[in-house]
Formats: C-alpha cells, structure tokens, sequence
C-alpha cells in the first residue's frame, strides 16, 4: 500500500543552478498547502549528515524566486557514497521524522536518492545541473539562465575581438558535455565549434578555418571551446603562432551559473518542485522528474541513470553548416 509521506526533506546537491531557489519555493509551498511539513537540510548529504536540518515555513521561501544559488546551500559529500554514510543518512531522516525527501541536483545526487529510497524513505529526484547532461529529460534547471549568460559574456567578447581584429577562444561549461558550448555557439554565431563529444583534436582544421575567413575580411574569429576539451589559453597559443593572428583565451567560468534565472528556469523549476511533492503525497518514491518531448514527466532512478543521451545531430549539422 502506498505509504503516506506527512514531513518532506528537500536538498540541493552537486553544483548549484539558477532555478533551484524556485524548485525549493515549489516543493516547500506545495507540501505545507497538502497539509505536509517541511525540512529544509543545508549543504546536501553533507547536511544531512551533520544533521543541519531546519524547518522551513511558506515564508521561508519568501523573496527566493529571482535569486542564484541555492538558500539551501550545496556540497559534494564522499561519506554518503558509502553504505554507511546511506544508512546514517536513513536514520538521520528518521530521527527528524522525515519520510519523504526531495533531492535537486544531478545524476550523481540521483544515485544518492536512489540509496534514500532503497533504505525506505521516499524519495524523488529534481534535475538541476547547467550542463543539461541528465539522459531522462530534454530540460535540466539551469540550464537555460547559464547559456543566456553565456551568451550576452560572449556577444561582449565579439565586440573586442572585432575591434582588435583577433581570434577569441571561448571557454564554456558543461563537464564532459557539450550543450552549453552547442547553444552558445548557434546562438553566438561562432565560426568554430568544438564540442568533447565531437571534436578529434585536429587543429589544423581550425587554423585552416581561421586563415580562410581573414582571407575573405572576416574581423574576427569566435571559437567556442567545452570545458570537457579545456586547455583554451595553449590551444590559443599555438594557434596565434600558426596563424599570425593575435588570439586570446576566455574562461567564462563560475559567472555562467549564477545570476537571476531566466523565466523559463523559474517556470519549469517551480512545475517539477510541485510535481516532485505530488509523486511523495501519493506514495510514490525512487523517480526523478523529467521533461521529455515537450511533457513533464518521471521516470524511476535506476533506469534514468541507465539512460544513454546523445547530442542530437541534427543540431550539431545545423551548427556546423551555419559556422561556414
Ligand atoms: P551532481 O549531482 O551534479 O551529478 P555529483 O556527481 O558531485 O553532482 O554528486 C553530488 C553528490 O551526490 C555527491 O557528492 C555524493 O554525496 C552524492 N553521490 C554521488 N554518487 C553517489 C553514489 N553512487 N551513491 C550515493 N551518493 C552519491
Ligand atoms: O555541473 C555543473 C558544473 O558547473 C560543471 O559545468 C563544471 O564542470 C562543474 O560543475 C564545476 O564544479 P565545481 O563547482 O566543483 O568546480
């Protein structure tokens, strides 16, 4: 029979994303209007570990909603990648007579939710990540606030580089993945986009790129690097030295995941907040939530994590086409 959760945890795990504020609003308004108590536990498992667990009011959540950054605070935690670390964990839950959890974060907080699960305190996942690498959904809080960052950074970069008539490589997030790079470099009008999933390295291409552009009175260059190939300040090293061209390295870094999140973030954060409560009110538990070909959805933690997501190609040929 389907267990009824009465006190939700909520915690925000792994790096922080614009939007996550607003899934926290959610998930905390959502539950005390059913009736349900909420807890709020700070620095994800780290937290809830150390038992840094507060208890939050819909006023907890007041003036949160155009804010960066997580109110909850966030943390990577080796102890809870342990058994015992998820067995204290438990506990801890238990001993705070809290009997449903909601954990934001990414694929790496999914596979501590489903251990909180597994030990019998319901639990539903929330994506959150800029990196939109999580293979059940085509939308990841965050996501959306960092590539409308990037891009206005490297709209700025544009400027300067044409002024001085350089090449300009562009670092972007995404740890081993290239979304952010793809959006920034469609939306940018980049003439060079190299994404880990895609790129062999040849740097010849690129120099050749940049040689044939000048050649027909192209001001400037624009490549935009993912974090997950990195090394941008070398690679502009030695391309400046094949080329003759000036070329600098930008690594936008940590500004690209902070800032007042986009509408769309607010938006579609404060729907899977919501959503998340309604799967622990009606005893679900060990799904994540996902937007899924245009429909919020959810799917259970072990097969989201087995889940494979590939750049979509069609993109990718698009990108290509338009950077020549
Ligand atoms: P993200 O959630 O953004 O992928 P991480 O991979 O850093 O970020 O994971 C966040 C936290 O989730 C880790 O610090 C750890 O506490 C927890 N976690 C990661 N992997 C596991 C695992 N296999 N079992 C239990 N907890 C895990
Ligand atoms: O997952 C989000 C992200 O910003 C990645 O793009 C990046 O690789 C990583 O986090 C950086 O993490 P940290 O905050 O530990 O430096």
């Amino acid at each position: 029979m389907a267990k009824t959760v009465k006190t939700i945890g909520v915690l925000t795990s792994g790096g922080d994303a614009p939007g996550m504020n607003a899934a926290i609003r959610a998930v905390v308004r959502t539950a005390i209007n059913r009736g349900m108590k909420v807890k709020g536990i700070m620095r994800g498992y780290a937290g809830l570990l150390a038992e840094e667990i507060i208890d939050m009011k819909t006023t907890s959540v007041s003036e949160i909603i155009n804010k960066g950054g997580t109110i909850l605070y966030t943390a990577r935690c080796m102890e809870f990648t342990t058994p015992e670390g998820q067995r204290k964990g438990a506990e801890i839950c238990r001993k705070h007579g809290i009997d449903g959890m909601v954990v934001i974060g990414g694929d790496g907080s999914y596979r501590g939710a489903g251990k909180l699960s597994a030990l019998g305190i319901n639990t539903i996942g929330v994506p959150g990540t800029i990196d939109l690498d999580i293979a059940c959904t085509d939308y990841t809080i965050g996501f959306d606030t960092a590539v409308n960052t990037a891009m206005q950074a490297i709209d700025k970069v544009r400027d300067t580089s044409t002024s001085h008539e350089r090449c300009s490589i562009i670092e972007v997030m995404g740890r081993h993945a290239g979304y952010i790079a793809l959006w920034c470099g469609i939306a940018n009008g980049a003439e060079d986009i190299l994404l880990p999933e895609k790129y062999d390295g040849n740097e010849q291409v690129l120099i050749n790129h940049i040689i044939e552009n000048r050649k027909i009175g192209k001001k400037h260059h624009i490549i935009i690097n993912a974090e997950g190939i990195g090394h941008s300040t070398s690679m502009a090293r030695r391309i400046e030295a094949a080329t003759g061209i000036e070329t600098r390295a930008t690594i936008l870094g940590y500004m690209q995941r902070g800032g007042g999140p986009t509408c769309k973030d607010r938006v579609y954060a404060s729907i899977m907040g919501a959503k998340a409560v309604e799967l622990l009110a009606n005893g679900v538990s060990n799904r994540v939530i996902a937007y899924k070909n245009g429909e919020f959805t959810d799917f259970d933690i072990q097969e989201a994590l087995a889940m494979q997501k590939d750049l979509p190609e069609d993109q990718y040929e698009i990108s290509k086409l338009l950077t020549r």
